[in-house]
């Protein structure tokens, strides 16, 4: 029998990965949209099919209801998603977790609280090149990783939320508190602990607004391009770089560098991942594109999330890992 799933939040990614995900999802039985703007959620409900919850409280008084996507903006999530789980429902919350470290920690003591399963869409950890990668990493094959360099940029949230203006939230310190480091930098923060089983333990970083404006023509609040070189506890040096100002084709890559060769993701279209060995071959693995925001396939997050309820297992991504990679997005923004 199938079950119940509500989202809390029905803007992009709403729009373009939890709702036709979850519909795909042969467990689940129905979609409750639930957004204060309650257009928004009627027209989700018209599109994916389901119903609308006309307030958070009746969302989540529903007895039927078992599982939430919180997908409200970032300044919300700690609000919505622990009173999700302290409402016995499972979340699946956005990422970055909270605004705060303090934020995230509380969400974390409602999760304890609540027994419930929460999950963060730490969603590059699911692609095929990088459930690759990680593969090489772990059996060794091209030796001990030394260093890395990562980078992710596009041209930026006004074009992607379903705001399409210079007022998007995710230009605003108080809703989106971290720019672009908390926007695409902490799914990089997180690629990087999860390929390498590791932790960035010490950062150096500069971050700026240096071409976003606001509403009124002012350089935004928040940063929209982060420069950084990271070192691991485990003793790997990398650089990283996260931008809203990459005016052309998206940079999604990765590079790893180990003792017997090199590990490029995402760097050559038709090739995903690429291994050149230090005796001079070269192994191209065709996978699948990564998604972007002009390419939306499948993430399977949805099914993961949904999975780890079935089965009763740890979901894949926590959120003890998630408060990790959004300690280092602090440290970032306090580093300068
Ligand atoms: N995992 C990913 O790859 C990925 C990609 C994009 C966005 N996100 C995250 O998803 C979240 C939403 O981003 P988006 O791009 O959909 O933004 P968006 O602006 O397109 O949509 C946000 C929606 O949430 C609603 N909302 C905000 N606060 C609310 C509240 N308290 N209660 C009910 N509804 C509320 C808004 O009315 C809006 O419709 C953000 O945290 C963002 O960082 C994740």
């Amino acid at each position: 029998m199938g079950f119940k799933v509500g989202i809390i939040g029905c803007g992009s990614i709403t729009r373009f990965r939890h709702a036709p995900e979850y519909k795909a999802n042969p467990h689940v039985e129905e979609i409750v949209f639930y957004d204060r703007n309650v257009e928004r959620a009627k027209e989700l409900a018209r599109e994916f099919g389901g119903r609308v919850a006309e307030t958070v409280e009746e969302l989540l008084a529903d007895p039927s209801i078992v599982a939430i996507s919180d997908c409200s903006s970032n300044e919300a999530h700690h609000i919505n998603t622990s009173k999700a789980l302290l409402s016995g429902k499972h979340v699946l919350s956005e990422k970055p977790l909270a605004i705060s470290v303090q934020y995230a920690e509380e969400i974390l003591e409602a999760q304890r609280k609540s027994g419930k399963k929460l999950m963060v869409d730490h969603n590059q950890r699911f692609t095929k090149a990088h459930q690759k990668a990680k593969e090489l990493i772990e059996k060794k094959e091209l030796g001990e990783v030394l260093t890395f360099k990562t980078s992710f940029g596009h041209e930026g949230p006004e074009s992607w939320g379903v705001n399409k203006s210079n007022s998007t939230w995710f230009f605003k310190k108080e809703r989106s508190h971290s720019g672009v480091a908390g926007d695409l930098g902490i799914h990089k923060i997180d690629l990087i602990h999860y390929l390498l089983d590791d932790e960035i333990e010490d950062v150096h970083a500069f971050h700026g607004a240096l071409d976003k404006v606001d509403e009124n023509g002012n350089p935004i609040e928040v940063c929209d391009n982060v420069v950084c070189a990271l070192r691991t506890k485990k003793g790997r040096l990398g650089t990283a770089s996260f931008s809203w100002t990459y005016y052309g084709a998206e940079d999604n890559s990765t590079t790893i560098y180990c003792q017997k060769g090199i590990i490029k993701i995402y760097q050559d279209p038709d090739a995903q991942l690429i291994v050149e060995t230090k005796d001079g071959s070269v192994i191209k693995y065709e996978l699948e594109p990564i998604q972007t925001n002009d390419n939306q396939t499948s993430t399977g997050v949805i099914d993961a999330f949904i999975d780890s309820i079935i089965n009763d297992m740890e979901p894949p991504v926590t959120g003890q890992q998630a408060l990790v990679s959004l300690k280092v997005i602090e440290e970032i923004l306090g580093s300068e």
